[in-house]
């Protein structure tokens, strides 16, 4: 009898030992985020590129109404993962003055709009390229670990989750928009290319410490305002060719996930999805609450972003949570949280 209740007991502790393990094992720290405008808040204010947004009417929903540079009418994706994480509601821009390491202790973004995996498409609109991007994290663990020490550092760096949106650029600002009889690639060995740039970059963050990361998929950016206005005379259709390029590189992507975590010991890599739900949104709008699909609230809706998208503009809407799209490029705040919802929901779970 003794003996059972002693067995029971150590079975009970081994039971509560093993649920601490997996309790902190769960638990993300920080969220780190790399990439293009998806993901963009605010690094672009402080370089010189044109591409940027700090002025009205971007951040017309935004926390105090403020324009962040954040391509959006309010938060992105990423804000509501770290909200959802219970982390911060808003990912702090590493280039913004405004904020310190000890702001970036607990989430930080290194993204900057437009850019891409490829080095030329960064150099269009004079970004920041993504290898630049990585020499900012290095730069941000060395000030971390003189911040928090090296040990608490290193556990950051390690339970951190890594998250990365890039992509849609290589193709829409960089490879289509040279003509075709000059392209050096076939659109799908462009793909290939560009999927071995992301496989060495996830392997850098993994070399530098980092082992939770997320990589999002392509969205049908055939869909996209901007490029359903090329197509006007045909009755604003989505350019199809685009979204099977989407697609494709999604699968590829997802089979170079599935590599990666094979080949390095200890990583946790997941391809999130959300094609098929923003295609649904796209297909379905009113089903998600939306009225307007085709234009964007920002401007004509047509072709604005950026400085095209100013508080001058006088057709811009009233409503922004009425459209998916806010700018001819981005999604509305609305768009963005449904995103990430659903990312987290979905993908994200086991990091939570
Ligand atoms: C991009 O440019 C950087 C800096 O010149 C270079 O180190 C890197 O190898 C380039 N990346 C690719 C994929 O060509």
């Amino acid at each position: 009898m003794l003996q059972n209740r002693v067995f029971l007991a150590i079975l009970l502790l081994a039971a509560q030992f093993l649920m601490q393990i997996h309790e902190t094992d769960a638990k993300v720290p920080a969220l780190i985020v790399f990439g293009d405008s998806t993901v963009d808040s605010g690094n672009n204010n402080q370089i010189s590129t044109v591409l940027k947004s700090n002025f009205e009417p971007y951040g017309r929903d935004y926390f105090d109404g403020k324009a962040t540079g954040r391509f959006s009418n309010g938060r992105i994706a990423p804000d509501f993962i770290s909200e959802g994480l219970g982390l911060k509601n808003a990912v702090p821009a590493y280039l913004d003055p405004a904020y310190n390491i000890a702001d970036f202790a607990t989430g930080v973004c290194f993204a900057s709009a437009g850019t891409g995996l490829d080095n030329a498409t960064s150099d269009v609109l004079s970004v920041v390229p993504l290898w630049k991007e990585v020499e900012y994290y290095k730069e941000y663990q060395t000030r971390l670990r003189s911040f928090m020490g090296e040990e608490k550092a290193n556990e950051v760096i390690k339970e951190a989750l890594y998250l990365i949106s890039i992509g849609t650029n290589d193709f829409l600002e960089n490879y289509y928009l040279v003509p075709r009889k000059y392209r050096k690639y076939t659109v799908d060995e462009y793909q290939d290319l560009l999927i071995g740039i992301a496989g060495e970059f996830l392997t850098d963050i993994y070399r530098l410490g980092g082992r939770k990361m997320t990589f999002s998929g392509l969205t049908p950016f055939g869909c996209l305002p901007l490029e359903r206005t090329t197509q006007i005379l045909y009755g604003s259709k989505c350019i199809e060719e685009y979204n099977i390029v989407a697609k494709d590189f999604n699968t590829k992507m997802e089979e170079k996930v599935f590599k990666l975590n094979k080949e390095l010991n200890g990583l946790q890599l997941v391809f999130s999805n959300p094609y098929d739900l923003v295609s649904d949104i796209i297909n379905h709008p009113e089903a998600f609450g939306f009225e307007n699909v085709r234009s964007a609230c920002c401007g004509t809706g047509y072709y604005e972003m950026s400085y095209l998208c100013d508080k001058m503009n006088p057709f811009t809407c009233s409503d922004a949570s009425k459209y998916v799209f806010w700018d001819s490029f981005h999604p509305t705040e609305k768009t963005s949280s449904i995103v990430a919802n659903y990312v987290l929901q979905n993908d994200l779970s086991r990091f939570k």
